[in-house]
């Protein structure tokens, strides 16, 4: 059997007040197209369609090749939309799934069953339902004396009786390819909207007994749509629950899934550990006995086995194995760190490199950076790696040891085994093994104290 979807998303999305077309909010880190995008792909289609419109050069560069882009100038309405498809499917014949852009929760089994109860039945068009309590703002379904579906009937078209129907449409349907596009181009705009209903194919179906049918097996944890903020948040929340029960049934303890962010597209290995306030974004890998949090946001970085890292933030970084970083440290883009490194409180480490059992334990900075082995950064150390105009480098070479409150002027190097006196402005390249000493020398005056007493 040959598969097809169509994804609607051309929608300006007004009730978001946005700027963005709609369809490109990020909702557990990835658009909602994205998600969409990935269950289709799940349910196994042979070609895919996005049907672009508000926003469709940002919409296509975002889906790249994931889809074929096609545009709907106007937004007359969800039929006119789909129709804007036809071109494409002149030479494909089969099924088509649709679905619109704005239901991010749609699970690829929830597709596979409404193609497997579309064939099944033989049926020309059917369409997923969901029984909500509160139905509002959702295409009602009206079923027939013989509980077979009717018709579909908007929430501004639908009369008092009509509304209290608790069985909506999703906007999600199986149609068979022959003869769709046909049909479509016969529905007229005669509602309150003056759109291009997709829904009223239904009618015309029955109308000439096509066999039409529903399928009603859906959760409305699945097939809630965004129109609004509000929306988009209740859908978020969903969607990190899917995360985070996912994450506990694979092995991750979650001491509080309330207060822990965790996207979709985030790997975390069994035996992980994450403490409330965990805010874990984008490409991050966690691996196993790694605890994080509380309070920390780790974005698209690595952290190797058996990290700590707690009342943190990391950006874009590696963490070896067995690393201790914070409370209260912030690693920035491009940092490297090696095992058993020790990143204590209070710590800013940019663009830098640090070997394995090196520590920076207390209120430092380094920035662009190459920390060797076993380097010691005493308390309060600064790489001084900005002139003003260019960053310039700081290398430590191993087992080093850098005195507290030490000032580190880049470019400079210090090497394997130097030691700096505490409180040094270090301007130029300390050689293997010396001591490097750079500060006003001490002077006591006997008895001062006391005249400046008297
Ligand atoms: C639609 C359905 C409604 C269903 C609901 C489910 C129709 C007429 N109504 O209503 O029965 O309960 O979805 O969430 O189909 N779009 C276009 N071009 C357009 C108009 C819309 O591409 O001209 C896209 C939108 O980007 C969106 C999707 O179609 O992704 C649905 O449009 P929307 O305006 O949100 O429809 P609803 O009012 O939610
Ligand atoms: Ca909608």
């Amino acid at each position: 059997m040959r598969l097809a979807a169509v994804i609607l998303a051309a929608g300006k999305g007004t009730r978001m007040k946005s700027a963005l077309p709609k369809v490109l909010h990020k909702v557990g880190g990835k658009p909602m197209l994205g998600h969409v995008l990935d269950a289709v792909v799940r349910a196994g289609v042979q070609k895919k369609v996005v049907v672009a419109g508000y926003g469709g050069e940002e919409v296509k560069s975002y889906v790249g090749d994931l889809a074929q882009v096609v545009y709907q100038e106007q937004q007359l309405g969800t039929a006119h939309a789909l129709l804007q498809a036809k071109d494409l499917f002149t030479d494909f014949s089969g099924h088509l799934l649709v679905v619109c852009g704005d239901t991010p929760l749609i699970t690829s089994d929830t597709l596979s069953m409404l193609v497997r109860e579309h064939i099944d039945n033989k049926a020309a068009a059917t369409v997923l339902t969901a029984f909500v309590d509160d139905p509002t703002g959702y295409g009602r379904i009206i079923r027939n004396d013989y509980g077979g579906l009717s018709r579909i009937v908007e929430q501004k078209d639908a009369s008092a009786e009509e509304l209290q129907v608790k069985e909506i449409n999703t906007g999600v349907y199986c149609f068979a390819l022959s003869g769709l596009f046909e049909t479509l181009q016969q529905i007229r705009p005669a509602n309150a909207q003056g759109e291009y209903y997709l829904t009223d194919i239904i009618e015309i179906y029955n109308r000439r007994n096509l066999k039409v049918a529903v399928c009603s097996g859906a959760d409305i944890n699945e097939v809630m749509g965004v129109n609004n903020r509000r929306q988009l948040a209740a859908v978020g929340k969903v969607l990190r629950d899917r995360v985070l029960n996912r994450l506990m049934d694979e092995g991750v303890t979650v001491i509080d899934p309330q207060s822990t962010y965790v996207d979709s597209t985030v790997i975390i290995e069994p035996d992980a550990v994450l403490y409330p306030g965990s805010i874990i974004e984008g490409s991050t890998k966690i691996a196993s006995q790694a605890v994080i949090g509380p309070n920390t946001r780790i974005v698209d970085s690595t952290v190797a086995q058996g990290c700590q890292i707690q009342y943190s933030v990391v950006l874009n970084s590696e963490i070896g194995s067995g690393c201790s970083v914070g409370p209260y440290a912030y690693i920035r883009p491009g940092t490297k760190l090696g095992a058993d490194v020790k990143i204590g409180d209070f710590v800013e480490v940019k663009n830098s490199v640090v070997g394995k059992k090196s520590k920076i334990p207390h209120l430092s900075y380094i920035g662009d950076a190459v920390i060797g082995v076993g380097v010691n950064v005493g308390a309060g150390t600064i790489t001084c790696n900005y002139d003003g105009v260019n960053k310039h480098i700081t290398e430590i070479e191993d087992a080093a040891f850098i005195g507290s409150n030490t000032n580190l002027v880049a470019p400079v190097k210090v090497g394997s085994g130097a030691v700096i006196g505490a409180g040094s402005t270090i301007t130029k390249d300390v050689p293997q093994g010396a001591l490097g000493l750079a500060r006003g020398k001490q002077v006591n005056k006997e008895g001062w104290a006391r005249k400046k007493g008297k």
